[in-house]
């Protein structure tokens, strides 16, 4: 996903893999909500967040879910994510669509604009039976393509409110 977005010319893209920022279970004294962190990784995990536009958040599915690190890493920060578009990519036996649709709804708790196309990869097509080798369809990088298009159009159209609203510290 990174290497096809980071290809195109009307935006910039990062990569940001939560193994390189570990987060321990959710122990703030008051919801993220209600201002900056008291820990300092929480406060540098938010200051990773921050100078993005808009994410695109790829998700494997366990249990018909996110994975619990992805949806911590959501729950440590607030404002940082707030009138940022998102774009969703799931993978999973059934394309991990089950993970994604949750996903909307905590984007929404925090205040993300999450775009409708999205890409939902099944695992006995696109993967190798080690479930490590990744071979996208046409169809999929269509999809990426489509869904990339919109969270960068998102991205800028949101750029108002981000400018209205309060410095996240
Ligand atoms: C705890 C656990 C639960 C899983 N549950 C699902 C599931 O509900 N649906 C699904 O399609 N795949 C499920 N899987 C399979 C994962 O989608 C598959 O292992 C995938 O490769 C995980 O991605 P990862 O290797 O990046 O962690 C599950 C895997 C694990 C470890």
């Amino acid at each position: 996903v990174h290497d096809r977005a980071a290809a195109r010319g009307d935006a910039a893209f990062e990569l940001i893999d939560l193994r390189d920022h570990p987060l321990p279970h959710l122990d703030e004294v008051l919801p993220p909500a209600h201002g900056p962190s008291e820990h300092g990784y929480t406060r540098a995990w938010a200051a990773t967040v921050a100078p993005f536009d808009g994410y695109v958040i790829v998700t494997c599915e366990y249990n018909h879910s996110m994975p619990g690190v992805l949806k911590n890493a959501l729950d440590h920060v607030y404002a940082e994510w707030n009138n940022k578009a998102v774009g969703l990519v799931s993978y999973g036996g059934a394309g991990g669509i089950r993970a994604a649709e949750q996903l909307r709804l905590a984007c929404g708790a925090l205040q993300m604009a999450d775009v409708s196309p999205d890409v939902s990869i099944p695992l006995a097509t696109e993967f190798g039976a080690d479930f490590a080798t990744f071979s996208p369809s046409a169809h999929s990088s269509a999809a990426l393509d489509v869904m990339l298009d919109q969270v960068i159009a998102w991205s800028a159209a949101l750029a108002p409110l981000r400018a209205a609203a309060p410095a996240a510290a």
